[in-house]
């Protein structure tokens, strides 16, 4: 909290200025002499330190009013209103931030969702004890009639972003909306105006700010340990399985149905990097990259008779297969990817296993990846150029053992920062030739609720600032908030400006 610190700032320098001011007024009465000079010295002193207070408690006191609104907001000792919340697309990340309310019924609770599958419906009726009055079928029907909570959780489909975010807006609801923003530049632009001219706050799950090392990571350099940021070398490892779950067979294969990759995976970490070059401006954008892989010259190309059919693939083990992954024990209640081929609710009345293995013989996920419709690239390289000559570098590949732990590289003048996923940060320090590894020591979440999220804890720590955002009217809780994420969409687009057209983009942070 910073708005105890800021009052008590301000306390201390009206304090001083008072007492500086008694001061002068006691020396009024000055002699002749070198006494008097003396005190005539003195006073002048204590007058320029009452200058000196007085501006400082101005400079404390122009920065109080969203202090003094948080102060009415935030009742001290007493207990806070519970944030309720609709729920708009209960799918995979939808039913993971609602989770919260089951872990902290203090904080928040959900009072109405809305989808447009039947069974995600139930889902969140029975979950959640929702009444079926606030169950509703499509955005649209959930935001009809009015405002019906104090929050929106947005986390439909990537195309289906602007709609309710802007209807959200509209109606006054502060807003947790998943990324992308949009799939369009206009359309996230206008999901910023929506929010400003409704005074709202708006929060984009970029859930890398809000995990603990990276947090840790930020507070190193913030600190100012390795001196100035020279260059950052970021790498996306998306994961050769997942690679093929989500971009080749899944929801994100087709830019004409979602968008393309940089937008779809990598907002988070052209963010992540806007954050590390904080007080930065980026000169220049350029990227490359491909659909290196996962397109049908290669099914050609290893003869299509190497490929057996679902049916021959179920027989083998499941280290031998291509669809092994999803032939892995999941003990019959499926989390990520079972669950996105399969959910608890999908098919009533069959055992897990035997539902499962019918979805990936009917579905899109039993096809083969040489054989789909996708067509985004599965590697792609970004280089950006900051206004102080910095420099940083993201790669995002799909030909990774890791899935989406990142590699972190940050040089400094005075020292390098690494992080290399786990919960560990490196900093070796230049001078001392000395390695300091460091753990972050935020872990709120339960046991039970670390099992839940996903993401390592960022799930976790993206919805808990949101909700404490809201319960106490203070946005500064929110690291994601429309404008900076609004900056780097906008960096994204331009970067794959580049990739298209084949050149560097000069002031890319131009809107
Ligand atoms: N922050 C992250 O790390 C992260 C990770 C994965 C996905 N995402 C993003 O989260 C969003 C949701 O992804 P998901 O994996 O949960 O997908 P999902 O398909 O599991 O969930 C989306 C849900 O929205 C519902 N829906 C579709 N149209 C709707 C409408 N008009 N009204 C109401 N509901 C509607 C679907 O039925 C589905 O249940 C996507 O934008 C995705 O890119 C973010």
């Amino acid at each position: 909290m910073v708005h105890p610190v800021r009052l008590c700032h301000a306390g201390i320098a009206c304090f001083t200025m008072a007492r500086r001011f008694c001061a002068v007024i006691g020396l009024s009465k000055c002699r002749t002499g070198a006494r008097g000079y003396r005190r005539r010295t003195e006073m002048f002193l204590a007058l320029v330190g009452h200058l000196i207070e007085i501006s400082k408690a101005i400079r404390v006191l122009r920065r109080l009013p969203s202090g003094f609104v948080r102060a009415k907001n935030l009742v001290w000792g007493s207990k806070m209103a519970v944030v309720t919340a609709l729920v708009i697309g209960a799918g995979q990340r939808g039913r993971n931030y609602a989770c919260y309310a089951l872990d902290r019924p203090d904080g928040l609770k959900v009072v109405a969702a809305s989808d447009v599958r039947e069974s995600a419906r139930e889902y969140m009726a029975k979950t959640f004890h929702i009444p079926a009055n606030m169950i509703f079928s499509g955005w649209e029907d959930a935001v009809a009639g009015g405002k019906l909570a104090d929050c929106a959780i947005v986390t439909t489909p990537d195309c289906e972003h602007k709609g309710p975010a802007v209807a959200c807006a509209n109606l006054g609801y502060h807003i947790l909306l998943e990324k992308p923003m949009a799939t369009s530049l206009e359309d996230c632009i206008e999901i910023r105006e929506a929010c400003r001219r409704n005074k709202v706050m708006l929060a984009v799950c970029h859930i890398l700010r809000y995990d603990p090392p990276i947090a840790l990571m930020k507070e190193v350099l913030d600190s100012g340990e390795i001196g100035e940021i020279v260059n950052v070398e970021q790498t996306e490892p998306v994961g050769f399985y997942h690679f093929a779950h989500s971009f080749v067979r899944g929801n994100w294969r087709k830019e004409e149905e979602s968008s393309f990759t940089l937008l779809t995976k990598c907002c988070h970490d052209v963010d992540l990097i806007l954050h590390i070059m904080e007080g930065k401006t980026c000169t220049k954008v350029s990227s490359f990259g491909s659909l290196h892989h996962f397109n049908n010259v290669y099914a050609y190309a290893c003869g299509p008779e190497n490929f057996g059919s679902v049916g021959d693939e179920l027989g083998k083990s499941s280290k031998g297969t291509w669809i092994g992954i999803y032939l892995e024990p999941c003990n019959g209640t499926p989390v990520w990817p079972w669950s996105v081929v399969c959910d608890v609710e999908d098919l009533p009345g069959k055992e897990y296993k035997t539902k499962l293995l019918e979805r990936i013989q009917d579905g899109p996920y039993g096809r083969c990846v040489y054989e789909c419709d996708n067509d985004v690239c599965d590697n792609q390289t970004v280089m950006f150029e900051f206004d102080d000559g910095s420099t940083a570098a993201l790669t995002m590949v799909a030909f990774t053992e890791r899935i989406c732990e990142r590699l972190i590289r940050i040089r400094g003048s005075k020292g390098e920062v690494t992080y290399s996923g786990g919960s560990e940060v490196r900093v070796f320090d230049f001078l001392s030739r000395m390695t300091t590894t460091l753990k972050p020591s935020r872990q709120e979440s339960s046991e039970s609720s670390r099992r839940r999220y996903g993401h390592g804890e960022a799930d976790y720590f993206t919805i808990d600032s949101f909700v404490k955002a809201v319960q106490r009217g203070d946005p500064s809780l929110i690291l994601t908030g429309v404008d900076a994420s609004l900056r780097s969409h906008l960096l994204t687009f331009k970067a794959e400006e580049s990739r298209v057209r084949g050149c560097t983009i000069k002031d890319p942070e131009r809107l």
